[in-house]
């Protein structure tokens, strides 16, 4: 057997207490598999005093990430620390210094990664960073090897396990308070947003500031990078279209379901004639199709190939265990290519220049509530307005009107219409003197 292969890591949080159990329990196990031991060196932490999920060799736990980077014992760095700095300034440093590095980091990638793979290969080395995406559902090894034959056409995903929790949550207090109504019996929840919020904190799903997840930002991150393995090109998270889940209430549940549709934040990658269009937003989604059936903290990415056609992954995206699995199997892929003699490894950054469209250039189907005055020819003036600007409806219903405040609330299905004439023309209605509010404006996707 080969020496040993030192690793060291930067974080012993969720993920890199996950990692340095699985390398303590399966030792033997991925030794065999590499052809050498794996060793923990160091793990370095903000907080030596902090208890511990793992129990690590005496002298390992250190809370100076200098003896990480410095010492030439150590082959791999793996960084579970998160966020853009430090984070970003460890791996370059550990790079210059002759290491591999496996991070889970999906900010940095999405914003740095091919500065970073450039550097890194330049170096002869490489940064694997499977964990960044989708947890323990293998994306960024497809991506980058199986799926290599193809072009990809599109990529399709639930990505955030938090937001899908609340989603899920809402649409099965809608249907629970529904079946209550149905029976005469008014529900006592309200099946709202920050209800299923305030839940999926207490379970721990959420944290206690939710902005990176709810208004979308993490789901763009990793759209970024599945997006600029899948076209070979450079996807920026500014480039995305990002709306969060904030302003989704009950009702929309409700007319969802009544519709055949789940509403669902769906991160969205797709080649089009003129370039490509990537967008994070919650969308209805027919309830047939295979991310409708996408719950909980679930993930799950669809894939269209040229080749393969539609290939679907799905599993849990985050936690200890899972994203481990990802961390490690970088591991033992670099330990390996040690073992081998260092060979070359092949570079991986986006190739391409294909052009970034904003969603303007996207045509699909919509669906809009308004609150309207209950008065005569409101539904005709809306229809003028979007028939102005070349979209046509598919089905309208009059829902809730309130007879003393004279108001009412329509919802609009419209048929297939250009984002750019639809924005305009939702601007316009907005504008109307009958119209109250323009509630919700979703995509219909699928
Ligand atoms: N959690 C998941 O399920 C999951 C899934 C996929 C990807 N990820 C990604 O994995 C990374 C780590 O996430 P996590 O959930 O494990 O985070 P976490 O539980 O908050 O752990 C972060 C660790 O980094 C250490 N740390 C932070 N700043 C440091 C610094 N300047 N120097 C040294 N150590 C520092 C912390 O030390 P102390 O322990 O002393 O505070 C802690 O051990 C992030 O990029 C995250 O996006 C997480």
């Amino acid at each position: 057997m080969a020496r040993e292969i030192g690793v060291g890591l930067i974080g012993l949080g969720v993920v890199g207490g996950g990692v340095a159990r699985a390398l303590l329990e399966r030792r033997d196990y991925f030794a065999r598999q590499v052809g050498a031991p794996l060793v923990v060196r160091h793990a370095a932490v903000r907080d030596l005093a902090k208890p511990r999920t793992v129990a690590l060799p005496p002298g390992v736990l250190t809370g100076d990430v200098e003896q990480v980077l410095s010492d030439p014992a150590v082959d791999i760095v793996v960084e579970v620390i998160g966020g853009e700095e430090p984070a970003g300034t460890f791996i370059r440093r550990a790079l210059a210094a002759g290491k591999h590095v496996v991070t889970a980091n999906k900010e940095l990638m999405a914003k740095s990664g091919p500065e970073l793979l450039a550097d890194a290969h330049g170096r002869g080395l490489d940064i694997m960073f499977e964990a960044s995406v989708g947890g323990g559902i293998p994306l960024i090894a497809p991506l980058r090897r199986d799926l290599l034959a193809n072009r990809i056409t599109s990529i399709r995903a639930i990505i955030n396990g938090t937001t899908n929790y609340i989603l899920t949550s809402m649409a099965r207090e809608g249907a629970a308070a529904e079946a209550l109504r149905k029976e005469g019996i008014e529900p006592v929840g309200s099946g709202g947003y920050q209800e299923a919020l305030a839940a999926a904190q207490q379970l721990g799903y959420a944290e206690p500031d939710p902005t990176n997840d709810v208004e979308g930002y993490d789901a763009a991150y990793k759209l970024a990078i599945m997006a600029s393995l899948g076209f070979r090109t450079r996807v920026r998270p500014s480039a995305i279209h990002v709306e969060g889940i904030t302003k989704l209430t009950a009702r929309d549940f409700q007319y969802a379901h009544e519709l055949g549709y789940v509403i669902k934040l769906l991160a969205i990658a797709e080649r089009t004639d003129g370039g490509i269009v990537a967008r994070v937003a919650p969308a209805f989604l027919p309830q047939n199709e295979p991310l409708a059936r996408v719950d909980g903290v679930y993930n799950a990415v669809q894939l269209e190939g040229d080749l393969t056609g539609q290939v679907l992954f799905q599993g849990r995206g985050a936690g200890a265990e899972p994203t481990s699995s990802a961390v490690v199997a970088d591991l033992l892929d670099l330990a390996h290519s040690i073992v081998l003699g260092n060979r070359e490894r092949k570079y991986w950054g986006p190739e391409g220049d294909t052009p970034i469209l904003g969603v303007d250039a996207l045509e699909t189907r919509y669906y809009v509530r308004v609150h309207v005055s209950d008065s005569p020819g409101v539904l005709a003036k809306i229809a003028q307005t979007l028939g102005d600007h070349g979209v046509s409806i598919a089905a309208v219903s009059q829902k809730e009107a309130d007879a003393d405040e004279r108001t009412a609330e329509l919802v609009i299905m419209t048929h297939r219409a250009r984002e750019g004439a639809m924005q305009a023309a939702m601007r316009e209605i907005a504008g109307l003197t009958v119209v109250a509010e323009v509630a919700t404006f979703l995509r219909v996707e699928g």
